[in-house]
């Protein structure tokens, strides 16, 4: 810009004004580099609904398609971990195609186990045209996922589930966009008996006061999550659209009456919406949100992330912020055990798909791709790295390497043609260097276009 201030300034301002872009240059490069939210990278995640289950925490989301403009959404994936940093894919449990009367909009879901079955409940758009609660059960927390009604379970043209068991063993489907809505669900989890859905009065108290909108007289917009923690009901909710931020109440029963809390997540984060799912594992607390955070994301592509939190001794939640780092690693990863190759910490450049041997490979691998497994405990050393892999073309390399993708190298194994994407074969190639607890980096070189999928991993 002509005459722009830059232009005038003193020489040792400018130099202290390219000393900080500097350093903000640096710090955003570390940043990056540290950076384990949002939890997953290769595909755009929303709605987290966190399940902990077998010492494992699940979460189901929802998946934004790459490119969309509007919530043009077609099915929920779902991703464990045992030490929240190292998320496993565990591809697609179900999808619009489960529920054969919907048309359109696979939007924010929730996972409950009861019965030694999961029950999924959906919503979706009905044939008919209106928003309707579909519910999905299987056998494995994995899915698949068949409809289990055949028609939707509720349907009052409102959406986002939230199911929650009380310790009298009264299972609650709550929802509603605008207005938010209970029903006492049967021991069978897939039926109601008596007078159906009840709503749930918005009162100021209970949800805090909205200025000058008479139509929305408070702040509660959607995606409630109800739980229960040492006797305290809590109610968690998407609240002042738009954009979104997240508040709570806190009821004496599980149908209130509710008492206002305040906000958790103020707004932030370039996605007009939110939605939160909080649990408790290993003795942490955990708040699970969705922002615009990943490269291209914004408030049709957006991503789940994860923090970490102390309830306050009075039970209240405090005031929590997003962030680029996530939360810290529970214990180690076991490299001398098998590993999916689509458990990640962070990844770059790679995608996942359904493996012929079962579960998910990574796929779609360029040259210069990485995948990042944190806090790798090598103990006394590697000697030897296994993987399983498969190419239709000429293969590639993969570089084992620790502390960044550019770090010390320990390893390189070679993949050739095995004649087909889902032609597996096993390869092994000598370590060395390989100790202690790292962050172990995987980067994928070869030639141009896709080299090779990679199944599983591990070192002896
Ligand atoms: C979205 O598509 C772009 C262009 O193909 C690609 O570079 C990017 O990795 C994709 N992102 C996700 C999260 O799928
Ligand atoms: C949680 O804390 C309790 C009490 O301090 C302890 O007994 C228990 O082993 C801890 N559980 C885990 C999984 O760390």
């Amino acid at each position: 810009m002509r005459g722009s201030k830059l232009c005038r300034m003193p020489n040792n301002m400018i130099a202290m004004f390219k000393g900080l872009l500097f350093l903000s240059t640096l710090l955003n490069g570390i940043g990056l580099a540290r950076a384990d939210n949002p939890i997953v990278q290769t595909i755009y995640t929303t709605d987290p609904a966190p399940l902990v289950y077998n010492g494992r925490v699940y979460v189901y989301t929802g998946h934004d398609e790459n490119g969309s403009t509007t919530f043009n959404m077609i099915d929920w994936h779902l991703y464990s971990s045992a030490d929240m940093v190292n998320w496993q894919d565990h591809g697609s449990p179900a999808s619009l195609t489960t529920f054969s009367w919907a048309t359109a909009n696979a939007w924010a879901g929730q996972v409950i186990p009861r019965n030694g079955k999961f029950y999924f409940y959906v919503p979706v758009r009905h044939n008919s045209g209106a928003m309707a609660i579909g519910v999905g059960v299987s056998d494995s927390i994995t899915g698949p996922f068949i409809d289990a009604l055949g028609h939707p379970l509720v349907q009052n043209n409102e959406i986002d589930p939230t199911v929650f068991i009380d310790d009298d063993g009264q299972a609650y489907l709550y929802w509603g966009n605008p207005d938010l809505w209970y029903v006492k669900l049967n021991q069978d989890m897939i039926s109601f008996s008596g007078s159906g859905p009840t709503q749930i009065p918005l009162t100021v108290q209970g949800f805090g006061a909205r200025s000058g909108n008479a139509q929305r007289p408070t702040t509660f917009e959607e995606a409630p999550w109800v739980y229960k923690r040492n006797g305290i009901y809590y109610l968690i909710y998407a609240a002042n659209c738009c954009s979104e931020d997240i508040r709570y109440s806190t009821g004496t029963s599980a149908t209130g009456p509710w008492t206002y809390r305040g906000v958790i997540m103020p707004t932030q984060g370039s996605s007009f919406t939110n939605h939160p799912g909080i649990i408790d594992f290993n003795n942490n607390s955990y708040f699970f949100y969705h922002n615009g955070a990943l490269p291209g994301g914004g408030g049709y592509s957006r991503s789940v992330a994860v923090e970490r939190f102390n309830y306050n001794s009075d039970g209240t939640i405090p005031t929590i912020q997003m962030t680029t780092q996530g939360v810290p690693q529970i214990g180690s990863l076991d490299p001398y055990v098998r590993q999916e190759a689509e458990t990640i910490a962070w990844s770059s450049g790679v995608q996942t798909e359904t493996c012929s041997e079962g579960g998910i490979d990574v796929s779609y691998i360029n040259n210069g791709a990485y995948i990042k497994v944190k806090g790798v405990d090598f103990r006394n050393g590697a000697k030897t790295f296994i993987t399983r892999v498969a190419s239709a073309t000429s293969g590639g390399k993969i570089e084992l390497r620790l502390g960044s993708v550019s770090g010390t190298l320990v390893g390189t194994c070679t993949v050739s043609d095995t004649g087909g994407w889902q032609t597996w074969t096993t390869v092994t190639c000598p370590v060395s260097g390989a100790t202690g607890k790292q962050d172990l980096f995987f980067r994928f070189t070869g030639g141009s276009g896709y080299l090779f999928n990679f199944n599983w991993w591990k070192f002896e």
